[in-house]
């Protein structure tokens, strides 16, 4: 790796384990001397908050709301400058993000016309492309388990069924952007130490 910040996206169905391997690796990288900042989608901007409404059920969002939403909301994620994409990049950080645009082809792609979602996010010039892609693939039961065994309540898309056909399309997605993207795909029904490893091999490489 150079000294220039790189910008990783983690991405996988809900509990899939990615808050757990963007720490580790966060604090890897970190002990190598980089400087890193970790952040998520939903982000922390009204809109991030408005979103979190959404996915709780305290308040009701048609899928096109949520595509656009998710834009806004990552737009300024990319471009705001306290704490965006763009200047922590430039600022010589690696930056670890919890989700990015792939989850919107995934989830807001598979409830409402995938080519509008895809174009508004690829096409806009305001959304960076990722130097990496690393989707931590479970299947839904095994995620399920995790989600119920770990939390009281659930979002919107935290059942069975959805995680299916999210998982259905995040599949989908890679294969249409295979050649665009770079996109590595990883077991996550492995022990955290396992999965990390392969990360670490991967983003060193
Ligand atoms: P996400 O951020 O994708 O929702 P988390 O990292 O929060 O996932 O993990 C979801 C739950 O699964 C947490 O309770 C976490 O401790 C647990 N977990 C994470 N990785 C593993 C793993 N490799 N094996 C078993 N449980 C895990
Ligand atoms: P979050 O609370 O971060 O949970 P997790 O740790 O399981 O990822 O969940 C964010 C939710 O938002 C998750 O259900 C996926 C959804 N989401 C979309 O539907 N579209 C998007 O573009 C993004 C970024 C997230």
């Amino acid at each position: 790796m150079n000294n220039k910040g790189k910008f990783i996206v983690f991405e996988g169905i809900d509990g899939s384990g990615k808050t757990t391997q963007i720490n580790k690796l966060c604090e890897y990288l970190e002990q190598k001397g980089r400087k890193v900042y970790v952040t998520s989608e939903p982000t922390i901007s009204l809109t991030g908050g408005m979103l979190r409404d959404a996915l709780s059920g305290v308040s009701k969002r048609t899928s096109c709301e949520m595509a656009a939403m998710f834009v806004l909301d990552r737009i300024f994620h990319n471009v705001n400058n306290k704490w965006g994409i763009e200047k922590m990049l430039a600022d010589g950080y690696d930056v670890l993000c919890d989700r990015y645009y792939y989850s919107s082809l995934a989830y807001q792609g598979s409830e409402t016309d995938e080519c509008w979602v895809r174009e508004m996010n690829l096409n806009c010039p305001e959304i960076r492309r990722p130097d990496c892609c690393i989707f931590l693939d479970l299947t839904p039961e095994q995620s399920m388990a995790r989600i119920n065994r770990n939390r009281a309540t659930q979002e919107i898309y935290e059942n069975e069924e959805k995680l299916t056909q999210v998982r259905n399309q995040f599949y989908r997605v890679f294969e249409q952007l295979r050649e665009r993207d770079n996109i590595q795909i990883v077991d996550a029904y492995r022990s955290v130490e396992e999965i990390h490893q392969d990360i670490v091999a991967l983003v060193t490489k």
